[in-house]
């Protein structure tokens, strides 16, 4: 796992875009894994803007997320859907036919996940995710004692996320309580990932995924097994280190 710390959020942001920019550079039709919360968004920000003035074509790019809530109505301000319309496809001048999420509305919620898993293989598997971590040291919806090597699937959310994510809600009652997820395993076949994080209310996920040993109560921690995984983190973030 390489680590780097740097001064601020957006020097966190600016790196980890570089990181994505040098991969479309060298792979046009880069398939890349999309990460929702605020902490990937500088990065989006990013690649937009240099596309914008011409640094960057992101035309050939496909996109795949890591996870959606479960029974929210198509349009919700807090899904992951209206997310990635106004922080990728939009800005990425992106058809929206090129990102895709897991089904959370879908009727057999067990076939969207065999789905979901086909798709990402039928596109060649995904090129490199962008993750945050969520302060209990959850990635995607991975929640503390999700299987190592899980697949996507339904899972609960735990009460400490469904707290983290109250802000995108109009009350805590509204935040649904199940989500879709991508697995640990499915994560873990990302050909590259860059995890990043700012503040410090990450810095003990961040210090158990780093240096803590790989267990399932720190999701995260399974990237030590990545063979190709950067971790990008502001001075705050990296205070547990
Ligand atoms: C959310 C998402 C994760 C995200 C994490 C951190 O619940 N499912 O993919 O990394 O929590 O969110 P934020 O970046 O807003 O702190």
């Amino acid at each position: 796992m390489d680590v780097v710390i740097l001064p601020t959020a957006a020097d966190v942001g600016a790196h980890a875009a570089d990181l994505v920019a040098a991969h479309i550079a060298r792979k046009p039709d880069t398939v890349l894994g999309v990460a929702t919360g605020s902490s990937p968004v500088g990065i989006y920000r990013e690649l937009a803007r240099r596309q914008q003035e011409g640094a960057l074509d992101l035309g050939g790019i496909r996109c795949f997320a890591l996870d959606e809530y479960v029974g929210l109505p198509p349009g919700h301000p807090g899904s992951y859907a209206t997310f990635l319309e106004r922080e990728v496809a939009r800005p990425f001048r992106l058809p929206r036919s090129r990102v895709r999420l897991p089904d959370g509305r879908a009727g057999d919620l067990e076939r969207a996940c065999e789905d979901y898993e086909r798709a990402i293989a039928e596109a060649g598997g995904i090129d490199l995710q962008i993750l945050g971590i969520g302060t209990n040291g959850h990635i995607g919806f991975n929640e503390p004692v999700s299987s190592l090597s899980s697949r996507t699937r339904v899972k609960a959310l735990s009460a400490q996320t469904r707290t983290d994510n109250a802000r995108f809600f109009a009350d805590d009652e509204e935040v649904p309580t199940h989500c879709v997820t991508q697995g640990l395993g499915t994560i873990l076949e990302a050909r590259q990932v860059v995890l990043v994080a700012q503040g410090e209310r990450k810095a003990s996920a961040v210090a158990a995924a780093v240096e803590g040993p790989v267990s399932s109560m720190c999701p995260a921690s399974v990237l030590q097994f990545h063979r190709r995984a950067t971790v990008v983190l502001d001075e705050p973030a990296a205070g547990g280190l």
